[in-house]
């Protein structure tokens, strides 16, 4: 590794957190960056709190070793497992003047704008429902708003084990998006809370009426990180910029590569590591 080189980290679960990183590389394009998809022990979905933050730890910890000094968890699993204990308990240890960013606020911090009808349709992992974390920052931001939320299990699955276009996928979708309309006929917004999730977008706008939107995180994580920049020059400063993209993974490198370019939009070649 090249000693000046302070990518932003990146990391999720597995491959999900590459849409986000599509979209942060795409508003963003001079910084370095590493990802990291812990793809040998994902799904997080459905597994314990402790579970979730002695992995994400880990993770972590490697990606600063790496030279990271800004990390961003693009997984709401993390985010509202592991996201608050790293940041008010084991940075301070750490080093800090490092930080570790997640999804759940910027994305709550703008859901309110987006629909009429004052009724959001939270879709998320088990973990990331039953952690309340999008009703709490979300009734922080909008206190007006009624937040419905439904766990989706299975979509991870789906996605991380390539079904996400075939016609199997269509019960699971159909499902979880019964079971979150039926909350309430005034849902106008479903958020799309698992960064998996956008890959099976076209088969969820092809389920719904047209009069609801559909928003992933992408974009709003990319535009949250650049505001945050430019508010933290002292972070920003420490961002190395070759425009340079690298990948890890904790499973084969081979099979992530597979998914990962079909995320990514482009070609990835990752390499194997042990956290
Ligand atoms: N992409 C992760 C998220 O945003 C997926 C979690 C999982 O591994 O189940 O929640």
């Amino acid at each position: 590794m090249d000693k000046q080189e302070a990518p932003i980290g990146i990391f999720d679960s597995g491959v999900g957190g590459l849409t986000v990183m599509k979209d942060i590389v795409e508003r963003l394009p001079k910084y370095d960056y590493l990802y990291l998809g812990d793809s040998a022990r994902t799904p997080y979905g459905n597994r314990s709190f402790e579970s979730i933050y002695q992995f994400t730890l880990q993770c972590v910890k490697y990606l600063f070793s790496q030279g990271c000094h800004l990390i961003i968890l693009a997984c709401n699993t993390a985010s509202a497992k592991a996201l608050r204990t790293i940041q008010q308990r084991d940075l301070p240890k750490i080093d800090p003047n490092k930080r570790v960013l997640g999804v759940i606020r910027p994305t709550a911090e703008i859901i309110g704008k987006h629909s009429q009808t004052g009724h959001v349709g939270v879709l998320g992992t088990t973990g990331t429902v039953q952690s309340e974390s999008y009703l709490m920052e979300i009734e922080h931001q909008f206190p007006k708003l009624s937040i419905h939320q439904q766990a989706c299990p299975m979509w991870v699955p789906l996605v991380e084990n390539d079904e996400y276009s075939d016609p199997g996928a269509d019960y699971f979708v159909k499902k979880y998006l019964d079971l979150i309309l039926d909350q309430s006929p005034d849902i106008d917004t479903l958020l799309l809370a698992c960064t998996h999730y956008p890959l099976l977008m076209p088969k969820i706008q092809d389920y719904l009426s047209s009069d609801i939107s559909v928003l992933s995180q992408g974009p709003i994580v990319a535009a949250s990180l650049q505001d945050y920049l430019q508010r933290h020059p002292e972070i920003e400063k420490n961002c190395s910029k070759h425009s340079s993209q690298r990948f890890l993974t904790t499973d084969t490198a081979e099979q992530f590569d597979h998914h990962a370019t079909t995320f990514f939009g482009r070609e990835v070649s990752s390499k194997h590591i042990k956290v």
